[in-house]
């Protein structure tokens, strides 16, 4: 695939995106409007979409078929990453003032809405993908047939993965030492290789998983083709933290649509401070060819999805 079918697809698949996500977006309405007006501020802001491409390009290539259930899940995906940046911004966590070019949600509505968009998007986001449920049934009365009982058994799994990668074993259990390693070293002691590892493994690495295992899961895919899809995940989102952190010192501003310099700002330990530039580099390549490598055994056609993770090495947004 050359560079500009690669663009045209990414482009393409990045609108089909953003598309989804309007169809699922609350109503700005009611005496609560301002939290809600708070919510699509941030998730309108743009973003790469990362999550949701890679979910349902995983999807596709494991024989997932056009279906609004997928969507569903697409649009919740982005609503837990837009949550998790929303409270990451804050003035008690990293204290950022601009993100997705923006000025960040609690700048805009105060620490409180800020707080409360960010609840509203995680909750909104299992609102949304429970929607799912529904679309299985064309006729509430009807009683489900083995096709429909199949497609529940998949959500339901594709609710529970999602449940626990953005949860206290996943996204918000990185997060939670993250913080501790930099806001309270004396009782979370030295920060190790190890523990950096678990960091980005969970901070970031598990919404990545969450995407691509739950395009796998609703396309039907077998348990060990979920494991592998896991693994990939994992690469990718490893390399994902490891270039974010890399970014950050020598990242253009404008360019990323966020503040690059406030790891250094927190005196946080990063990948790079950790294990220097050049190591950090090195380490995003060989996860993401290895994560690359993983697809070959998918027989279904994965070539954009594998130029995509190639591509995300030399990311510079
Ligand atoms: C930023 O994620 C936070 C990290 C997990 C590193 P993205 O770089 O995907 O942010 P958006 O969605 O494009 O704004
Ligand atoms: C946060 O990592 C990852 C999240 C779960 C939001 P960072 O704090 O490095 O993300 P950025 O650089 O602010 O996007
Ligand atoms: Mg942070
Ligand atoms: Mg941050
Ligand atoms: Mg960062």
């Amino acid at each position: 695939m050359d560079t500009q079918e690669f663009d045209r697809l990414l482009k393409e698949e990045t609108e089909i995106a953003e598309q989804v996500l309007h169809k699922y977006l609350p109503r700005e309405e009611g005496w609560q409007r301002e939290i809600i007006e708070a919510m699509n501020y941030s998730l309108l802001a743009g973003g790469k979409r990362l999550r949701p491409v890679l979910m349902r390009q995983t999807y596709l290539m494991c024989g997932g078929k056009e279906d609004a259930v997928i969507e569903a899940f697409m649009a919740a995906i982005e609503m837990i990453h837009t949550y998790s940046l929303v409270h990451d911004d804050l003035p008690a966590m990293d204290n950022d003032q601009y993100r997705r070019g923006r000025e960040t949600t609690w700048h805009v509505y105060g620490d409180a809405m800020g707080i409360l968009a960010g609840d509203g998007l995680l909750n909104y986001a299992f609102e949304t993908a429970l929607k799912a449920v529904e679309l299985c049934y064309e006729d509430g009365e009807a009683h489900p047939d083995w096709e429909d009982i199949t497609r529940i058994r998949h959500i339901w799994t594709a609710l529970s993965v999602l449940a626990q990668k953005a949860g206290i074993h996943g996204m918000i259990g990185g997060q939670a030492v993250d913080v501790m390693c930099e806001k309270k070293p004396e009782t979370a002691g030295e920060i190790t290789d190890e523990k950096l590892v678990f960091i980005h493994a969970h901070k970031t690495a598990a919404l990545i998983q969450a995407s691509m295992m739950i395009g796998a899961i609703l396309a039907g895919a077998s348990g060990r083709q979920v494991t592998d899809i896991e693994k990939c995940g994992y690469n990718i989102g490893m390399a994902f933290q490891i270039q974010d952190d890399i970014l950050d010192v020598v990242g253009d501003s404008l360019e990323l649509g966020k503040p690059t310099g406030s790891d250094a700002q927190n005196h946080k330990q990063t990948y790079v401070t950790m294990k220097g530039l050049e190591q950090a580099r090195r380490d995003v390549e060989v996860l993401s060819l290895e994560a690359a490598a993983i697809l070959e055994g998918f027989a279904g056609e994965h070539e954009f999805l594998k130029n995509l993770i190639l591509t995300l090495i030399y990311r510079r947004k």
